[in-house]
């Protein structure tokens, strides 16, 4: 099985998030964030597709970096916190649920993606991998 490497343990914030986009096998292309995941065991990192689980059409990365406090990544819309490591929420709107985890693994501080489901489209996010020149055109806030 081939391997994506994704970015270097020590590229990935304390406090934010690494945004890239991956292929699903529907071919629908999907935004995931990786995360600093510290439990003391398993790896350093995590990685959640980048929707909330209480309103799926909300990023929790909008493109500057998911907000990241104590371990837990913040909803920007209401404010609910998921577990870096597990992607649990015991708070606010999105209340016992869980993120939608995407497989990576960490070697010699390097983190690669190996979940079979997905195959690495680009890094950034979904409209980073529009190649026509006027990508930067089209952007909305
Ligand atoms: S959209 Fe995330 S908590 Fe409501």
């Amino acid at each position: 099985m081939t391997r994506t490497r994704l970015a270097a343990v020590d590229d990935v914030p304390e406090d934010g998030s690494v945004l890239f986009t991956v292929r699903e096998r529907d071919g629908t292309e999907e935004e995931v964030i990786l995360v600093r995941c510290a439990d003391g065991e398993g790896d350093a990192v995590a990685a959640w597709r980048n929707f909330c689980q209480h309103e799926t059409d909300q990023r929790l990365d909008r493109g500057f970096g998911a907000a990241v406090r104590d371990g837990e990544v913040v909803c920007p819309k209401h404010g609910s916190m998921f577990d870096t490591c597990t992607g649990y929420c015991d708070n606010g709107k999105a209340a016992e649920s869980y993120l939608s985890a995407v497989d990576v693994a960490v070697d010699d501080g390097d983190v690669y993606l190996t979940d079979a489901a997905v195959t690495f489209a680009h890094e950034g996010g979904v409209d980073d991998g529009d190649d026509e020149p006027s990508s930067t055109s089209h952007l909305t806030f």
